[in-house]
């Protein structure tokens, strides 16, 4: 499997802790002196610099840049897996902006993603969270699967996501008016949804939204065989597999496998794995524990394999 050296991902959580300590994953690593809070490190850390690969579906990427000429926020919706996170960077590197990526939680609290006071050596100091950041300074921030946060927390983007394009931050006393470049986008699994866990109309029509479900069979075999190096054929095999599950979808299974599963069987695959074992340990045994459902999908398995 490639490695995305181009995503960093903010972790909020990260913040409650004493000032010095990281709040940054950055996937390469950096010298230690140069880890420090966001607003510290700037947002030359979140560009994307090398091109992500992003294979277009249909017509996503210009839908997307004509939101993004007027800054209308965007929700991505679709299953886990089908390249929603790859199409935000692929859209954050096409357009030049950097991108803040917040994995939600349901601990997440709305200081996680505006900011708060820390305690240092030097007394307290306000430390922005990465909306604020983003709002500030101009970044396309991501809310990666936003209904894990509390609706009470997913409320503060409501200000940044109507006409007022502005970030109150009540402790600090400061309005932040956001930077001409800076959009909301929010990653959404409608499979996922309960009464619990939806978003509020509130929140959802202040987006405009854009489907995603797997590619076709030809494209997806594509992109399954670019990201892991196997041959088409194995590629295409996968993708049968895959198809299968999918219509096994509500018949025993939540989900049906996604594109990301494939990478994974593919890439161990390319790794010397028998095709049989590498479906086994990165199809089937994770998606279901039901005796049943595995034998299916074993089945499936081996007419492909
Ligand atoms: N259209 C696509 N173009 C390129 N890669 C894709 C595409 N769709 C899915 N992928 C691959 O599938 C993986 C999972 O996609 P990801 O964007 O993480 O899914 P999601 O965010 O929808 O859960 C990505 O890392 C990427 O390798
Ligand atoms: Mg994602």
């Amino acid at each position: 499997m490639r490695h995305d050296d181009y995503v960093r991902t903010y972790a909020p959580r990260q913040d409650a802790r004493p000032a010095r300590s990281a709040s940054v994953m950055p996937t390469a690593p950096r010298p230690a002196a140069d880890i420090q809070a966001p607003a510290a490190i700037g947002l030359d850390a979140y560009r994307v610099t090398q091109e992500p690969y992003y294979r277009a579906v249909g017509d996503e990427v210009d839908l997307y840049e004509a939101a993004y000429s007027v800054r209308l926020p965007v929700m991505l919706k679709g299953p886990t897996g089908c390249g929603k996170t790859r199409f935000v960077e692929y859209m954050a590197w096409k357009l030049g902006k950097p991108l803040i990526t917040v994995a939600c939680n349901e601990d997440m609290t709305a200081a996680d993603l505006v900011g708060r006071y820390l305690l240092d050596a030097n007394g307290t100091r306000w430390q922005d969270g990465p909306l604020a950041m983003a709002a500030r300074l101009g970044a396309i921030c991501y809310l990666d699967e936003v209904v894990e946060a509390r609706q009470d927390t997913t409320v503060a983007i409501h200000p940044l996501t109507d006409a007022r394009r502005i970030l109150p931050l009540e402790k600090k006393g400061e309005i932040i008016q956001a930077h001409p470049d800076f959009q909301v986008v929010i990653s959404y699994n409608p499979g996922y949804q309960s009464l619990m866990k939806d978003l509020k109309q509130s929140t959802k029509q202040r987006f405009a939204a854009l489907d995603f479900h797997y590619p076709e069979h030809e494209i997806e075999a594509e992109i399954v065989a670019h990201e892991s190096g196997v041959g088409l054929d194995v590629a295409k095999n996968l993708v049968h597999i895959a198809e299968r599950s999918r219509n096994l979808k509500g018949h025993g299974l939540d989900e049906g496998l996604s594109t990301r599963m494939l990478i994974y069987a593919a890439s161990l695959i390319a790794q010397g794995v028998a095709p049989l074992g590498a479906c086994r340990m990165a199809l089937v045994r994770p998606i279901t524990d039901d005796p049943d459902m595995r034998d299916a999908l074993d089945a499936a398995v081996t007419t492909y394999f």
